[in-house]
C-alpha cells in the first residue's frame, strides 16, 4: 500500500512568501500539506500533486464564533483534509474528547477526510494508562455521534505526546505495537473500520524508513521536519 506523508506546518512559516515556497518544495504525490488558515487558499492553488489539508476546524456550521473557522469554508478553498484533536490543541487549548467528537462529525458530515490524532503523555505512560487513554480518545472521538464512518474514509494519527517536538521519538518498535493496538479496536466487533493509522512524534528524514518498513504503518504526520526543504525531500522520497 502506499504511504501517506502529512505535513503538519502548525503555527509557521511567518509570511506567505515563505509559505509558498516551502508548498512548492513539498508537491508530491502522497503527501498532504497543512500550513495555517491565512495561507490555505493560495498555497492550494500551487498543490498540483498534493492535496491540502487544515490544521483544525470548528463544529458549528456558521455564526457568531469569533476566530472559528467550518468544515465549509475549509471546503470552499478546496481542502480535503483535516487535522482534529492534535495534542497541542488537547493539551494548549483544553479541547475535550467531546469537542474533538464534534469535529469528527463535522468534517465527516462535509466529506473532508479527518485526521484524528490520539496519544497519551509522559505521566499517562509511566502511569500504564497508554491502552486505556488512546481507547478512549478513540472511542469517544469516532462513536459519540453516529455518523457515516463505514462510507466516508478518515484516517488515524498515533502521535505520543511526549515524542512530539523532543527529538525523541517513539521506537519504530513500540509505535507498531500501539498502532496494531487501534487496529484491533477498530476491527473489533461491531465496528469494522479500517483506515490509514500514521505514526507521529519527531520524525525526520533520518528515522522516517524505520517506520515506513512496516506494512501495518501507513504513512507518518510530520511536524518540524516539515519546514525544511532538504528533509522535505528526503522524506519524499520514501513514501
Ligand atoms: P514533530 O514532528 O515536530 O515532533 O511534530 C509532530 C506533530 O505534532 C505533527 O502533527
Amino acid at each position: 500500500m502506499t504511504k501517506l506523508l502529512i505535513l503538519n506546518w502548525k503555527m509557521n512559516p511567518a509570511t506567505l512568501k515563505e509559505a509558498l515556497s516551502l508548498a512548492k518544495a513539498s508537491d508530491y504525490k502522497n503527501v498532504v500539506v497543512a500550513p495555517p488558515f491565512p495561507f490555505l487558499e493560495e498555497v492550494g492553488k500551487v498543490l498540483k500533486k498534493s492535496r491540502l489539508g487544515a490544521q483544525d476546524l470548528f463544529y458549528e456550521e456558521k455564526g457568531a464564533f469569533t476566530g472559528e473557522v467550518s468544515a465549509k469554508e475549509l471546503k470552499s478553498v478546496r481542502v480535503k483534509y483535516v487535522i482534529i484533536g492534535h495534542s497541542e490543541r488537547r493539551h494548549k487549548f483544553d479541547e475535550t474528547d467531546e469537542m474533538v467528537a464534534k469535529k469528527m462529525k463535522a468534517a465527516a458530515e462535509n466529506k473532508l477526510i479527518p485526521v484524528l490524532c490520539v496519544g497519551e503523555t509522559i505521566e499517562e505512560k509511566n502511569a500504564g494508562k497508554k491502552e486505556a487513554v488512546i481507547e478512549r480518545q478513540l472511542k469517544i472521538g469516532l462513536f459519540l455521534y453516529p455518523r457515516p464512518y463505514t462510507l466516508n474514509p478518515f484516517i488515524v494519527a498515533y502521535e505520543p505526546v511526549w515524542a512530539i517536538g523532543t527529538g525523541n521519538p517513539e521506537t519504530p518498535e513500540s509505535a507498531l505495537e500501539t498502532i496494531k493496538y487501534i487496529r484491533k479496536i477498530l476491527n473489533a466487533k461491531p465496528y469494522t473500520l479500517n483506515p490509514k493509522i500514521l505514526y507521529g512524534g519527531s520524525v525526520d528524514s533520518r528515522n522516517l524508513r524505520d517506520y515506513l518498513k512496516y506494512k501495518e504503518v501507513d504513512g507518518a504526520l510530520v511536524g518540524g521536519a516539515s519546514l525544511k526543504k532538504e528533509e522535505v525531500k528526503k522524506m519524499i522520497s520514501y513514501v
